[in-house]
């Protein structure tokens, strides 16, 4: 079955979707974007999606190609013509076609492209695998609680990641704290087991898996707190994990090459994973 992709108004062969050279996206990275997961064809957590992508357009004065409602069913569409039980769908939203110039133009209409595509359904019963994160130096710009396309920052150290044989890049800025990972939020738990997981800031995307996990851990129980916290004590965590839409939470067990604890996935990043798994199915039921 071929891909369709919504653009601008249409649903289109995903082969052949296109937007015009001079979208401001294209040009100057001037768009925001949500990735949603989708299990058993239902959308997860869909309204804290909105609220950020809502967030992210009014701080860049960038207008709402359509109203909310008429997003939710397009989104919804391209979820049913691509026959998506589980996967992600993708949206973005651009402040449109303008003469290039840095300035906003007078006025815009917003372009919307949706996208979704299809992953294995996630096992959350099987045994998990830790993975393997770099640190790298926080490169990025001041504002990276909003979910723009400008990405570069974090293609560079995704990239050095890949390249290190390493799934993720955890940034670390100049005063030794860690920030969060290319396109995931950074986690560590103490040896006296409390949950540890950046503030939100001007520093950080304020991640709707982040959001999900402090509530699970409110409703389980699990101490927690939300401060910055840095590599080096990241590198004497017991346990730590990254966490998104797109790999729930994937637990470390190196950073840089050195185990983190034991070197094995721990149990509360275990039973953290399960909980949110309890959450997404929840929401498919
Ligand atoms: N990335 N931090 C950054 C820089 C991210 O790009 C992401 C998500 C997160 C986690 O946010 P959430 O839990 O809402 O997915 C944190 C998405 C998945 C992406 O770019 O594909």
């Amino acid at each position: 079955m071929s891909r369709i992709a919504y653009v601008n108004g249409q649903y289109v062969p995903h082969l052949s979707a296109a937007v015009h050279i001079e979208d401001r996206g294209y040009q100057f990275s001037d768009g925001v974007y949500e990735v949603i997961a989708i299990h058993k064809g239902k959308l997860i957590d869909m309204d804290g999606h909105m609220v950020r992508l809502s967030r992210s357009l009014s701080e860049l004065e960038i207008a709402w190609p359509v109203g909310p409602r008429s997003l939710d069913m397009i989104i919804r569409q391209v979820i049913r013509r691509n026959r998506i039980r589980d996967g992600i769908v993708y949206m973005q939203i651009t402040r449109g076609v303008a003469p290039r110039n840095h300035a906003f133009p007078a006025h815009h209409d917003s372009a919307l492209v949706v996208t979704a595509k299809r992953f294995p359904p996630f096992d959350f019963d099987a045994a998990n695998k830790g993975v393997d994160v770099i640190t790298t130096p926080e490169i990025r710009w001041q504002r990276r609680d909003i979910k723009t396309v400008s990405l570069l920052g974090n293609c560079l150290a995704k990239e050095e990641a890949a390249r290190a044989g390493a799934y993720e890049a955890w940034f670390v800025e100049g005063d030794g704290m860690i920030t969060e990972g290319t396109s995931s939020n950074a986690w560590i738990i103490t040896t006296d087991g409390q949950l540890i997981t950046r503030n939100t800031s001007n520093s950080i995307l304020n991640g709707i898996t982040r959001l999900s996990i402090l509530k699970i851990a409110k409703e389980q129980g699990v101490k927690f707190v939300e401060r910055a916290f840095s590599l080096e004590e990241a590198k004497s965590a017991k346990e730590a994990f990254t966490s998104s839409t797109t790999s729930f939470v994937k637990p470390v067990i190196r950073i840089d090459g050195d185990p983190v604890g034991d070197g094995k996935v721990g149990p509360l990043s275990t039973k953290l994973l399960a909980y949110y798994g309890v959450h997404m199915k929840a929401q498919a039921a």
